[in-house]
């Protein structure tokens, strides 16, 4: 018996605890010191039930991810192997939950005969979120125990619950507060005393209407883009109809099929990815962060407002700093209708309401700023207003305050040197609007940024719900400088022949939440007119530039906000519609550059769109900008709609060979002098 779990003996209640740090996954030697204690305690005259629970934080994140894939040690017991003799267990079982109980654990939980959790903790089969259907019996019991209806929507969104609800779909027997232990040492003494348990597994299921598959099929299908896992876990559920065993064997056959696709393996990568992420190599991981309590946001603009509800929502107390009041009047009115628009959808409670917009102080002084423990700076993009307002922060913020900019393309460092003897608070945090809704945070390292001020960066970026990479500094950082090239291919395909649709449509159906198109007409053609212009001298003449962009700028046309853009679109109506004018516009800009127009393929759009996103990825890991492959997989997948089943670009790139990218990237180059291999793409080809 391992050190991973232990049995403790309180009176006539035997408790198992299990003790595998971080998250007691079902590693290797888990189940099977589990199902040892079982044994013990079942034998044992003096145990009159049995009570399991996670040890450390109380989590029981499910079976070991990182063992997917790989062989499972022989004769070592596995995770079926402990549910079947949980379920056979003669003597009352109590599943004593805390925090989260994910995946494998829930099913470990249902196949005890009573469950209870703590208020506050989630219960939930996240399963599909890895491209996998639960595997060990989730889809049988959970029907059992909620109903098809409620255990179809869990486990096909993948999304937990928690307490309240949980005990409401009848998942649990009972919610307590406070310490989960003499809880559950009290409650198996009364079920002790409740007569013969029955397992989960003999519960009998109460069949849907008739038409509740068909409907579910349908919407499954419809909200699963292009992946599979969604609809096993629908064939699954639809199985819990059968005798428990059969539908048993069922789930287990679409599990295996499953966890060997390659949409299980990419969203396993991307699991993994994430969590990479939020380490910095050369920096000791027990680095301590310092702690945040009052951020200051600079500019209530869009997206100083975003991060102003983002960092409100996390529970931090929030100034929102503009010089004039009425700007500071509007940006406050924005953010009580996002709030308001909330209420209105029943997403939030009117006291939830008011408590955020409580923590919120509007300031028109920077000297308030002496309070913050975190700065943001979000004001328009000028090297010179910003080097001012950190200049001032240097001296207004105290010593250890973090400085961030949101800038999305100035020199980080060169913000910096203007904080003087505090350059090392300063760094960037770069949000993607909308601020609070999107999950990609870049995290920029400037050159003099302190260990503690990164770590404090990410804990915050964490604490905010975020998906935090750490990028180095370089114009566009990790993924505007990718995406650049990406649409710079879009915008070069077009004026060779083919329609803003036609591209947007062959990366739709390769899997881009978006197309390039469509993305700039939302984001806005201004802001990236403005970029241009102010960095038009560095432009290489010799270099291919196409001018159709500017143009469209020059005549209003800025996107959705003023009604066209690349395409039309009606008042009142995000719908992209074709533009002939921007055709011909397209004609225009080939002849005077001499391109002679042809006819595309959509294989060519995909293939130099996504090639040139891979060629520039690998320069990007080369530089040393981003710390790892998988990093520039979590920036696209969270920021750029890259599919997530597909494991983002350099994961997508590895399964079709770098070798084989490369030829085509060479290939490209000797017909286009825009195009030119990176020594990163030769270096991992
Ligand atoms: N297996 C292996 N490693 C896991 C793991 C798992 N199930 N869950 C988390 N980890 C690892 C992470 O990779 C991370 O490792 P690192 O420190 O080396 O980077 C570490 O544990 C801590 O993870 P988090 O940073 O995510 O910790 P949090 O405290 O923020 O969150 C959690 C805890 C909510 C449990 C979160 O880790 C989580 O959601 N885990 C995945 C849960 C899940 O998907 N379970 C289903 C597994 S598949 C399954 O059970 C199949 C079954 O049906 C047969």
């Amino acid at each position: 018996m391992s050190d991973l779990t232990r049995l403790e003996q309180h009176g006539p209640i035997a408790v198992i605890i299990i003790e595998n740090p971080p998250v007691n996954a079902m590693s290797p030697g888990v189940p099977g010191g589990l199902i040892a204690h079982l044994r013990a305690a079942e034998t044992d005259p003096q145990v009159k039930a049995i009570v399991l629970m996670g040890g450390g934080r109380g989590l029981i994140g499910g079976a070991d991810i990182a063992m997917f894939g790989k062989p499972w040690p022989e004769g070592e017991p596995s995770l079926h192997t402990l549910i079947a003799a949980l379920d056979a267990c003669p003597k009352p079982t109590i599943a004593a939950l805390q925090a989260h109980t994910l995946g494998g654990g829930l099913e470990i939980a249902m196949s005890c005969h009573y469950r209870i959790l703590v208020e506050g903790g989630m219960v939930g089969q996240p399963e599909v979120n890895l491209g996998i259907p639960p595997g060990a019996g989730g889809t049988q019991r959970l029907p059992r125990l909620a109903g098809i209806a409620a255990a179809a929507d869990m486990i096909i969104s993948g999304k937990p619950v928690g307490a309240k609800k949980a005990l409401e779909l009848g998942i649990v027997d009972r919610v307590v507060s406070g310490d989960i232990l003499p809880a559950a040492l009290s409650f198996a003494e009364e079920m002790a005393e409740a007569g013969e348990p029955v397992a989960v597994s003999a519960r009998a299921v109460e069949a849907p209407a008739p038409e509740f598959f068909v409907t579910l099929r349908e919407q499954t299908a419809k909200r699963a883009k292009g992946m599979r896992a969604p609809l096993a876990c629908l064939e699954c559920v639809e199985a819990s109809l059968l005798p428990f065993a059969e539908g048993s064997k069922k789930e287990r056959e679409i599990f295996e099929a499953c966890v060997a696709s390659e949409e299980a393996a990419a969203l396993r990568h991307m699991f993994f990815a994430e969590r990479a992420a939020t380490k910095i190599a050369d920096i000791d991981s027990k680095t301590p962060s310092r702690t945040i309590k009052t951020v200051a946001v600079i500019g209530a603009g869009t997206m100083g407002g975003g991060i102003a509800i983002a960092l409100l929502d996390a529970g931090y107390q929030v100034m929102l700093l503009e010089r004039a009041q009425q700007a500071l009047d509007a940006g406050c009115a924005r953010i009580e209708k996002n709030y308001q628009d909330q209420v209105a959808k029943g997403r939030l409670k009117d006291v939830q309401k008011d408590a955020r917009l409580a923590a919120l102080k509007p300031v028109t002084d920077i000297e308030e700023l002496a309070a913050a423990d975190l700065v943001i700076e979000a004001v328009f993009e000028d090297l010179s207003v910003k080097r001012e307002i950190f200049a001032t922060l240097a001296r207004v913020t105290k010593p250890g305050t973090i400085l961030a900019t949101n800038t999305s393309y100035i020199d980080v460092n060169e913000i910096a040197t203007a904080a003087g003897d505090r350059v090392s608070d300063v760094l960037g945090m770069h949000f993607f609007s909308p601020a609070n809704i999107m999950k990609l945070l870049e995290i920029v390292r400037a050159d003099k940024a302190s260990p503690e001020a990164l770590t404090t960066a990410l804990a915050v970026g964490k604490k905010l719900g975020k998906t935090p990479v750490v990028a180095g500094v370089c114009d566009g950082f990790i993924g505007n400088r990718i995406y650049n090239v990406y649409r710079r291919e879009a915008i070069f395909l077009m004026e060779e022949g083919a329609s803003p649709t036609q591209v947007d449509h062959a990366l739709t159906n390769f899997g881009m939440a978006l197309g390039p198109f469509a993305v700039m007409d939302l984001a806005g053609l201004d802001i990236a007119w403005a970029q241009r212009k102010a960095t038009a001298h560095l432009r290489d003449p010799n270099k291919r530039y196409c001018t159709l962009p500017d143009r469209l700028c020059e005549m209003g046309r800025f996107g959705q906000k003023t009604g066209r853009g690349f395409y039309l679109y009606e008042p009142g109506n995000r719908k992209p519609v074709p533009d002939p004018n921007v055709e011909a516009l397209a004609e225009d800009t080939a002849k005077e550059s001499g391109i002679t127009r042809r006819e595309i393929t959509d294989q060519e759009i995909v293939e130099r769109c996504l090639y040139a996103l891979v060629n520039e990825s690998c320069a990007l890991l080369h530089e040393g900008i981003a710390q790892r492959a998988s990093d520039v997989d979590v920036v696209f997948c969270n920021g750029y709609g890259f599919p997530r089943q597909l494991g983002g670009p350099m994961f997508w790139a590895e399964r079709i060979g770098f070798d084989t990218v490369l030829a085509k990237v060479t290939e490209f180059s000797q017909s286009h002098d825009f195009w030119e291999p990176s020594v990163g793409l030769k270096t991992l080809a």
